[in-house]
């Protein structure tokens, strides 16, 4: 066996305690309950729980995959910030829908979301880039992203400059930075559990019910 192999197959999932969950006991909407088990995941230690999976399509419906960071998740959906000239940005430009995961490994618990993407305001997108940090605006000041790169030296020299920019300008305007909000139409809340008997409470937007939440729950 390989180190690889080795290394693979001494893991395992579902192996500690881990919170139980009562889907019977689940408010009527979503964006309640992912504060709750966002706030928990907090609570319990677990690193970096705002950041997530973002998944696109492309023009001809080829998936794509990446990690990005939660700003907010609010009535009007899950937010997260890119640039509108990355690979990401011209996906959702072509097909503004997308998939969110997050996975919260201390608890066993992962949230799927799925919806149609709107883009905030230039506004909204300025206001959400100049409440982070130096070095968030610095990285948004580099812009170029998802471009081919022709040397570690040429990002090196316009990484240096953009911290310059950043520190001596902090209200300088990333232009390409965009603040995207998923609208979500399903939310499905995973809890895993040692016995493999997950639970699964998946929200469905309900359009006879003029917008309102169906509530199901999934075989594991
Ligand atoms: C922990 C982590 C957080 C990240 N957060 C962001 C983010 O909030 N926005 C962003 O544009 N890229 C973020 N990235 C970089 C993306 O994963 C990705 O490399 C980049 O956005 C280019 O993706 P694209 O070519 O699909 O557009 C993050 C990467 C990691 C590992």
């Amino acid at each position: 066996m390989t180190d690889f192999h080795h290394a693979l197959h001494s893991l395992k999932v579902w192996d500690t305690e881990l919170p139980s969950f009562d889907p019977a006991s689940a408010p009527p909407e979503p964006l309640p309950l992912f504060h709750d088990w966002f706030t928990a995941a907090v609570a319990a230690g677990q690193t970096e729980p705002h950041t997530l999976s973002l998944a696109t399509a492309d023009e001809d419906g080829r998936p794509d995959v990446r990690t990005v960071m939660l700003h907010d998740a609010d009535a009007r959906g899950w937010h997260f910030a890119s640039h509108s000239t990355s690979a990401k940005g011209r996906q959702l430009a072509a097909r503004p829908e997308a998939a969110l995961g997050f996975y919260w490994p201390f608890q066993g618990r992962q949230v799927r979301i799925r919806g149609h993407v709107t883009t905030g305001t230039s506004e909204e997108a300025y206001a959400d880039l100049h409440a982070r940090t130096t070095g968030a605006l610095a990285s948004a000041l580099v812009g170029r992203q998802s471009e081919v790169l022709d040397s570690s030296d040429t990002l090196a020299e316009a990484s240096a400059a953009a911290w310059r920019r950043a520190e001596a300008e902090p209200d300088a305007p990333a232009p390409s930075w965009t603040l995207y909000v998923v609208e979500p139409a399903e939310v499905e809340f995973f809890q895993g559990d040692g016995r493999r008997r997950h639970q699964r409470l998946r929200y469905r937007r309900d359009p006879a019910a003029g917008g309102g939440w169906l509530r199901e729950l999934l075989w594991p």
